[in-house]
């Protein structure tokens, strides 16, 4: 069992009191008895009860005590009672700052850099706290360079990428006979810039600066199309993939080029990691709710490979590709579900993903609706 520096300093603190209260209450006892043995040994002038002296002192005895029992468990009571108090207090002030900072330190390990702990002492916890704020400013400087660099480099690769590509297509359109090695070449250019797209709109979406042409979007209809167009690639890689809707037309407020890119690649990522003979369906569901607000919901179903568990974790993260042996065939770079998850939490919405290995995957996309 794990115990929390809280626990420990209540238990410490409790067992403390515990001990002295006991012992308090024991060494009182026990010279209160002491004490009525020196008095038979005394004598007393005044008879003031008919029994004889002896049978006086145990008469008192019994009666004071009786009396000093009752008085010093009323003591001990209030005195453990107090104490105990007193270390749930204590422990709770003590550790005040360090719970604070462990839950500042659990957001940082979520990924939220934005985190700052107010420093409330000059004691170890205040520069502890102090130097765990200057860290995290650190980080977030190093994450907008990161990001800025990303956004620069892939802004500046993309022109001489468009124009490279341009003159080999021009080169093949105009009759030339093309050497194998141009083809390929080619097709690397392609893939380049297809990369370098992905980081440069990763990064405008990292950074919170990515442009939306939101407008009324009938996600129904749009799906359509997008099922539409994915569905050759399906059919070639012998998988059935079919759509189910409850409700239409289902209308969002969104940015219909950048939406269809998060189906896509969930959908291009269903066809990837799904054997011949399997099965793609995509449900729509309107107006359910979530977080006391309502939502579109889009599931893209497979019976895939699945996805383990300790993965699930670090899905949405750019580059991130479970077990670079088993994809490493399929040539994905890994920012296919960033790219998403980004584009999605733009729209106001988010993705969840549940996945069982060898059996399959279900991602599941919740879009606001503003129509409430
Ligand atoms: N439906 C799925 N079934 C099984 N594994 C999946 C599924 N979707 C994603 N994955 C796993 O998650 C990883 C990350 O997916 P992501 O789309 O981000 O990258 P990618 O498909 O490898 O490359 P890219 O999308 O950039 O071309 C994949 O490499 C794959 O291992
Ligand atoms: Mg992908």
């Amino acid at each position: 069992m794990t115990l929390t520096v809280r626990q420990k300093i209540f238990i410490c603190m409790g067992l403390l009191v515990l001990i002295l209260g006991g012992s308090h209450a024991v060494t009182n006892l026990v010279y209160m008895e002491s004490l009525f043995d020196q008095f038979r040994n005394e004598e007393i002038g005044a008879a003031f009860l008919n029994a004889p002296p002896e049978e006086q002192i145990e008469i008192l005895k019994t009666y004071v005590v009786g009396k000093m029992e009752l008085f010093w468990l009323g003591k001990w009571g209030f005195f453990i009672a107090t104490g105990l108090f007193f270390s749930l207090w204590i422990s709770g002030v003590l550790t005040l700052p360090l719970r604070k900072l462990v839950a500042a330190i659990e957001r940082v390990a979520k990924g939220d850099l934005e985190v700052s702990v107010p420093v409330q002492s000059k004691d170890e916890y205040g520069k502890v706290i102090q130097t765990f704020n200057d860290m995290t400013l650190r980080l977030r400087e190093a994450e907008d360079a990161r990001r800025r660099l990303v956004a620069d480099v892939t802004h500046e690769l993309r022109t001489p990428l468009s124009i490279m590509q341009l003159k080999l297509e021009n080169y093949q359109q105009a009759g030339h006979p093309v050497p194998p090695e141009m083809l390929r070449i080619h097709d690397e250019v392609i893939r380049l810039s297809l990369l370098v797209e992905d980081l440069h709109v990763l990064s405008l979406a990292e950074a919170g600066r990515l442009s939306l042409d939101c407008k009324p979007l009938d996600l129904t209809a749009h799906l359509e199309r997008i099922v539409d167009d994915v569905k050759f690639e399906a059919e070639e890689n012998g998988l059935d993939i079919r759509l189910h809707t409850n409700a239409r037309p289902i209308t969002v407020m969104a940015d219909a080029r950048r939406i269809a890119q998060v189906f896509i690649n969930l959908l291009t990522n269903a066809i990837r990691y799904t054997a011949a003979g399997g099965k793609i369906t995509v449900e729509i569901e309107d107006r359910v709710v979530e977080q006391n607000a309502l939502f579109a919901r889009v599931s893209v179903i497979d019976t895939g490979i699945g996805i383990p568990e300790e993965d699930l974790l670090h899905l949405f993260d750019r580059f991130y590709r479970v077990e670079e042996a088993r994809s490493r065939h399929t040539g994905g770079a890994g920012l296919g579900l960033s790219i998403a998850h980004h584009f999605v939490r733009a729209h106001g919405g988010f993705i969840r993903v549940s996945s069982q290995p060898n059996e399959g995957t279900i991602f599941t996309v919740y879009l606001p609706l503003n129509n409430p």
